[in-house]
């Protein structure tokens, strides 16, 4: 189910089939490094990944992470969507992109759809979005996106903050 078309991008619901793709994703160093290492080793786990994160989100808040591709091609590239945390006042943007579709403009332009879905299509006051203080081409993109710093918070469970970055909506 395609969600958002931008000029280059198209953005998908994940299914299952799109295991071997998360997989990739997950392990890769960057994302590791600033988002986590989510344990997802082989294809079993990718598809309860898929199940219990971004498919589980479409059920239940009609929104989630969603699968990146380029417009006219069969290739995944990235994800980005939005997610719902218990521990989070308003929904949060995230995205991760495969290394070699980086410094493309990719991001901004999927994470820029997303933002006007969350503002046109779910009419959110407030987007949030939480990101590693050492993650300079994250914080780069989401100051691009209009978003501003706001203190740091910390997930339950986790043992360092990060940096909480918020966009009002006009
Ligand atoms: C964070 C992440 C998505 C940023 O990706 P990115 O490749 O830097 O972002 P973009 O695709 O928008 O590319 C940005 C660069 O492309 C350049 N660019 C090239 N062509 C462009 C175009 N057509 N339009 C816009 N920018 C373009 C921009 O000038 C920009 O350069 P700059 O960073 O020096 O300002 C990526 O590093 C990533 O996936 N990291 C691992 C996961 C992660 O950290 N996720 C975020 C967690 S909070």
């Amino acid at each position: 189910m395609v969600v958002l078309e931008t000029e280059r991008l198209q953005l998908r619901r994940f299914t299952l089939d799109d295991a071997a793709f998360i997989l990739r994703l997950l392990n890769d160093p960057g994302f590791v490094r600033y988002i986590g290492d989510k344990g997802v080793r082989d294809l079993d786990a990718a598809r309860g990944y898929l199940q219990a994160g971004p498919m589980a989100s479409y059920e239940r808040h009609g929104f989630g992470l969603w699968c990146v591709g380029l417009r006219g091609e069969d290739t995944a590239i990235g994800m980005a969507g939005l997610i719902r945390r218990d521990y989070l006042d308003d929904m949060d943007i995230g995205y991760a992109f495969l290394p070699e579709y980086a410094g493309m403009g990719y991001a901004l332009e999927a994470a820029s759809a997303v933002m006007a879905h969350a503002r046109g299509v779910l009419d959110a006051p407030r987007v949030l979005a939480i990101v590693d203080e050492d993650n300079a081409s994250s914080i780069r993109l989401l100051e691009k996106l209009g978003f501003q710093g706001n203190g740091v918070v910390r997930a339950p469970g986790s043992e360092r903050d990060v940096r909480l970055f918020v966009a009002d909506s006009e």
